[in-house]
């Protein structure tokens, strides 16, 4: 017994001398915490804890306490150094978290806030930076440090199932809104993980597929918003794509980590991969010279690889060392380096309001004649309500950018909270099928679908007969139908039955337009879906269209608040409506996976091509996405880029455009000219001279929001246009060139809409 009391006591001491001689972390002494590291440390901190790389105590893989039931990952804690393990949660449109704790009675719900695609409608910087403060508030007092989002890819085709967690088809206002969303989560003491850097594109093969993009379109088009974005907001982290770029996968390419984002941007935070785990024809070392700090979830195999590679001499410990020193760097920016302790109650009423009032912003008003804002009490006092998504309406997308919402607001209730009823024989149709359909879905989950089951499904619609849509003639003032689409991570859209209308949906809206109609009582459409879908085929039939996007658990107040006037809509298309969606160039090159899965890679067909897995994407418009195609080859629109209608009129003064050193200030007088006050989005498209390149027709270099005006009153805008701004990229010359001569500025409402061409000779 005294043998083995003097045993744990010597080995007690010799730990404890052991603890403090090892230095404790502290943004003062990186340097000699890295040195004092042992090879395994630095290999262990370089993976993240999640599936099975976990603190080893008593042979057993444990994870933190701190862990933070549903955050996405976690990096790994060594008491000996001073060092906490940091956690990370999704995503783009709240902190994706898990609402339930096993044995605790309360919850954890996260502000569901609109999806990218719907914040960047808004064109509004200052709001979408107000979502990231409460975003990054919520992070903090749930714990977490880093938020993986915002999603920064670009629109390439309106098929990209994510396209709903990233901002545009325009690198420019990706690169404006990211930079918001950045300054406004770090503001709180929260990082980003920017997300999938880059031409992360479309979803199908997602994992392995080479996107082959011209250095001209990668720098010009999916590089420049992230370009925006770090050197305007130093965002802490970066997350890489998984897909491949020009042959090497993106978490492994030097030239995409090192050369452009570290030495040219400046970037000085860490890169993470996205959740891969090994990839067996990727040696580690490759990733970890490329400038990859971080693999992310973290499987224990990835510990072992470095410390071999390194003993075996194919990866430098000064690479490692690298990445050791920028992780620690980010560690000591964590609140959990910090101690904060997390309240687990953030004010999410308060979130509530910033949510209501971002979604308004970002709805577009597509077609009114004169029908909107309704007369709420006079003409329209009892709405028939139709399509599923009414009552169960999608306030998000599924897969890892979902948020476990405390609630959302349907169509139903927002109506009802704006004093505008709903015929009772239809809403009683719906709400108890609403009811069934959820306890039928859960019962026949896919445990396959594991990404559909994140977040909100969208519920199949049902059949209304003739004799009921006659009824409802004779009891409502009017009829509003909302269409729905849900999208997520790992599929991508498929033509018929996301990207159009299902001949069930045409029907539904042709039969109730016909019948309300022939009573004299109008029929309004609202689009519940965070991307682009058709509109042409049917749009002759309703008197007003308002695309709400996925707007947040909010959703249906904020909708109401647009329909009644209570918000007058100032969102306009920050990607193009086209009429089909092959009159997309990119949509040649857009695999269609109509019968595939993520776990078993069959045939996909691209245009009638049959293709074996998505080996390759060739990106054969090259910069000639969104708008740059339709506007340059003048191909007809649903609705162009910066398209969208107001309860209001504005003119604009003619403007004035000057050079002041070295930069271009575009002014212009905007004028609210109607009876309605509201807000309006001036936008400034460039033509500039070939250069000996082949150039846009236009291209969006600046914008900006007024303030609500009211009818009568003028806000004077003045927008700054760096120089370099009007650079393109010369592959022979490898270079940012701004071309010399003659530029052409349009001041406009929509890139189809101009109200003033001023030109200016540019050296
Ligand atoms: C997604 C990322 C996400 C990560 C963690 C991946 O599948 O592509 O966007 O942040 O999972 O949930």
């Amino acid at each position: 017994m005294k043998k083995c009391i003097i045993i744990l006591t010597v080995a007690f001491i010799a730990t404890a001398l052991y603890a403090q001689q090892a230095p404790q972390l502290s943004k003062d002494n990186i340097s000699e915490v890295v040195k004092a590291m042992t090879l395994e440390e630095k290999a262990r901190l370089l993976v993240g804890g999640g599936y099975d790389s976990l603190t080893i105590i008593g042979g057993k893989p444990v994870r933190d306490t701190k862990y933070v039931p549903g955050a996405a990952g976690v990096t790994v804690s060594f008491s000996r150094l001073g060092i906490p393990n940091t956690m990370m949660v999704d995503g783009p449109a709240g902190v994706h978290i898990d609402a339930h704790r096993e044995g605790e009675n309360r919850t954890y719900h996260a502000t569901g806030f609109p999806v990218a695609s719907c914040l960047a409608c808004t064109w509004n910087t200052a709001l979408v930076e107000e979502v990231g403060r409460a975003m990054g508030n919520e992070a903090k007092e749930y714990g977490c440090d880093v938020i993986l989002g915002p999603g920064m890819n670009i629109h390439r085709n309106p098929l990209c199932g994510r396209n709903f967690e990233y901002f545009s088809e325009d690198p420019f206002i990706t690169g404006e809104m990211g930079t918001a969303m950045v300054n406004g989560i770090q503001s709180q003491g929260i990082g980003v993980s920017a997300k999938h850097y880059a031409v992360n594109s479309q979803e199908a093969d997602r994992e392995r597929v080479d996107e082959q993009v011209s250095d001209r379109a990668l720098r010009e088009i999916y590089l420049r918003g992230f370009e925006r974005m770090v050197r305007h907001s130093h965002p802490w982290t970066i997350m890489a794509a998984y897909n491949r770029v020009n042959g090497v996968y993106a978490q492994s390419s030097r030239y995409l980590l090192t050369d452009i984002l570290r030495n040219e941007w400046g970037f000085d935070g860490i890169v993470m991969t996205d959740w891969i785990g090994v990839r067996k024809d990727l040696p580690i070392e490759e990733e970890i010279h490329a400038g990859d700090d971080l693999m992310m979830p973290g499987r224990a195999a990835q510990i072992t690889n470095i410390i071999n590679a390194v003993n075996e001499g194919r990866l430098a410990i000064e690479d490692v060392d690298l990445s050791v020193t920028r992780m620690l760097n980010y560690i000591v920016k964590t609140q959990n380096y910090k101690g904060y302790h997390p309240s687990n109650n953030p004010d999410l009423q308060a979130h509530a309001a910033i949510t209501r009032q971002s979604a308004t912003e970002g709805m577009v008003l597509l077609k009114n004649n004169g029908v909107l804002p309704l007369s709420v009490g006079e003409s329209c006092d009892t709405v028939a309500l139709f399509g599923v998504c009414s009552y169960d309406f999608l306030s998000g997308g599924v897969g890892s950018g979902c948020v476990e919402v405390p609630y959302v607001v349907d169509m139903l209730t927002g109506l009802k909270n704006s004093g505008i009823a709903t015929t009772k024989q239809l809403t009683d149709i719906y709400t108890r099928y609403v009811d069934y359909a959820k306890v039928k879905l859960q019962a026949d989950k896919n445990p396959y679908m594991w990404f559909l089951d994140q977040g909100q499904p969208k519920l199949d619609e049902i059949e209304v007969s003739d004799r009921c849509i006659n009824h409802e003639v004779q009891s409502a003032d009017m009829a509003i139908i909302t269409i729905g689409r849900q999208a997520g991570e790992s599929i991508d859209r498929t033509v018929d039955n996301d990207f159009n209308l299902s001949e069930q949906e045409r029907s539904l809206i042709n039969r109730v337009s016909d019948a309300f109609h022939s009573a004299g009582k109008p029929v309004v459409v609202i689009i519940n879906s965070g991307s682009v879908i058709e509109t042409v085929s049917w749009r002759d039939r309703a008197d007003a269209i308002l695309l709400a996007w996925q707007p947040g658990e909010e959703g249906g107040n904020s909708v109401a608040d647009v329909l009644t006037g209570k918000a007058n809509p100032s969102g306009r298309l920050a990607m193009t409506w086209p009429i089909s969606v092959y009159d997309h160039w990119s949509t040649q090159n857009f695999p269609q996976d109509k019968d595939m899965d993520m776990y078993t890679y069959k045939r996909f067909e691209c245009w009638g091509r049959q293709i074996k897995n998505v080996d390759y994407t060739k990106h054969e418009e090259g910069i000639y996405v969104g708008y740059r195609y339709f506007d340059t080859y003048n191909k007809p629109t649903a609705y162009p880029f910066g398209y969208g209608l107001s309860y209001t009129r504005f003119e604009y003064s003619k403007p004035s455009v000057k050079l002041k050193g070295d930069n271009v200030e575009v002014s212009v007088t905007v004028t609210n000219v109607g009876q309605r006050a509201g807000k309006e989005v001036v936008q400034v498209y460039v033509n500039a001279p070939k250069g000996g390149l082949d150039k846009p027709n236009k291209e969006l270099r600046a914008f900006a929001k007024t303030a609500s005006l009211q009818p009568g009153e003028k806000e004077v805008v003045t927008m700054t246009i760096p120089r370099s701004d009007l650079a393109s990229y010369d592959e022979t010359q490898k270079a940012w060139v701004v071309a010399e001569g003659q530029y052409t500025f349009y001041t406009s409402a929509s890139i189809n809409d101009v109200r003033f061409t001023n030109t200016l000779n540019i050296k």
